[in-house]
């Protein structure tokens, strides 16, 4: 197995730079790398605000200062050099397949032999990007949650040809990478399909959560009605969730897994009118809401509203279910504990399964229900979740 000892992270923004901090503090040599000094520049200086922090904090460890880990952070704006004595590039650059696969290729054109390439992709084929860089087999994703030193999850991704080596490799690195909040949960994402093992669980629930915006429309509901069907039991309701991601968010993901998992999520009509009129959501004032008065303001309102009697909590865990038997039967997990204790780990909520166990048949009665009441037929429960075969299936 590859000794790493040096990591070259590429990309220093939001995610980058996240990466870098806790790579750092697990004892390794980094080089930030971005295509602008300023880019870099600004991903070492958040890096230097984390450690600063944790130190000020007292939990960096015994003995280790924030300038002692950053004199062991390197920075470049040439990747092709850079990645000369670089065991592992972890890529955090934008989300397009073009520019990774590029990356990829100078990675392992210019790398040493034994050079891994770890994705942070959230949508894209690992497969994809690594097969024309000439080592698809050292190819790899690791994908992480944000902000990365506070939340637990690491998804270790298997594309098509990548090796076992690798694989071990980057399982091994993600697991020396410290947490704030406890010990990392690393899941191994044995099959590369879309959304991996977290983000593809709580995709389809967005087929639910478009149809409701939609009846409401229709029937002239207010929005905190519906969200005060949710009766406190998430920590915010649907609507104010929705312009809290970003309205043009929710239309660009729900447009990936249109193409990639089913045409049933097809965004709602009434979102698709409010962003193209600019209403965005929390970032541009307004949404579903007016948010010029803030959050609290918006809570209020829900407090008072009457429950529209539309949403329903548990359809969630039904249709997170049946994604999660999904996830099982195309061999995507080896069990159902690693994807509740991922979901756990990314989320900061329970996955379906510990619920599911006990109410599978009931769940895939509302679930045909549902499929018949929406026209969605993406919500018909799978074999595995019908059978309850998925309770065999622990590990
Ligand atoms: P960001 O926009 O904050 O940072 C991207 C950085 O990549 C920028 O500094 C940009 O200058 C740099 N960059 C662009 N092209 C480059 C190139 N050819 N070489 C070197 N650097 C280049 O984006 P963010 O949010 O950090 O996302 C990065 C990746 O992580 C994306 O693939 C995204 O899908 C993924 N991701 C993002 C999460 C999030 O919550 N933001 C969560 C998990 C994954």
């Amino acid at each position: 197995m590859v000794e790493v000892k040096n990591i070259l992270v590429l990309g220093a923004g939001l995610m980058g730079s996240g990466i870098g901090q806790v790579a750092l503090q697990a004892g390794y040599n980094v080089t930030m790398v971005d295509v602008d000094d300023k880019f870099v520049n600004s991903g070492v200086a958040k890096i230097e605000e984390g450690l600063k922090k944790l130190e000020a904090k007292g939990t960096l460890g015994e003995g280790v200062t924030a300038s002692a880990l950053l004199a062991k952070c390197n920075k470049s704006t040439n990747l092709a050099s850079a990645v000369k004595n670089a065991d592992i590039v972890i890529e955090a650059v934008v989300e397009k397949m073009d520019v990774k696969q590029k990356v990829c290729k100078t990675t392992m054109d210019n790398g040493p032999k034994h050079v891994i390439f770890a994705s942070n992709t959230s949508t894209m084929s690992i497969t994809e990007i690594g097969k024309d860089s000439g080592a698809p087999d050292r190819v790899c994703g690791m994908h992480f949650f944000n902000p990365v030193p506070l939340m637990r999850c690491i998804e270790v991704i298997k594309g098509a040809n990548t090796s076992e080596e690798t694989f071990e490799t980057a399982m091994k690195i993600a697991e020396k990478l410290p947490c704030l909040r406890g010990q990392r949960l690393i899941a191994p994402v044995l099959k590369d399909k879309p959304g991996f093992i977290v983000n593809r669980l709580n995709a389809p629930a967005q087929i639910y959560l478009n149809w409701i915006f939609d009846q409401a429309k229709e029937k002239g509901i207010a929005w905190e009605r519906i969200d005060a069907d949710a009766g406190g039991k998430m920590p915010m309701g649907p609507c104010t969730l929705a312009d809290y991601v970003g309205l043009d968010t929710m239309i660009h993901v729900a447009g990936y897994y249109k193409e990639t998992l089913s045409p049933d999520f097809e965004p709602a009509k009434v979102v698709k009118e409010l962003v193209a009129v600019g209403n965005l959501g929390a970032k541009t004032g307004k949404g579903f809401y007016d948010w010029s008065k803030g959050r609290d303001a918006i809570s209020e309102k829900v407090k008072n509203a009457q429950p529209a009697g539309l949403f329903n909590l548990e359809n969630t865990m039904a249709i997170m279910l049946n994604e999660g038997c999904r996830i099982l039967e195309e061999g995507v997990a080896s069990g159902f504990k690693i994807i509740d204790d991922a979901n756990m780990a990314g989320m900061n909520t329970p996955g379906p399964f510990s619920g599911g166990k006990n109410n599978y048949e009931k769940w895939s009665k509302m679930l045909n229900e549902l499929a018949d009441a929406t026209g969605k037929n993406y919500f018909r429960p799978c074999e595995l979740m019908k059978s309850g075969g998925f309770t065999k299936m622990r590990k």
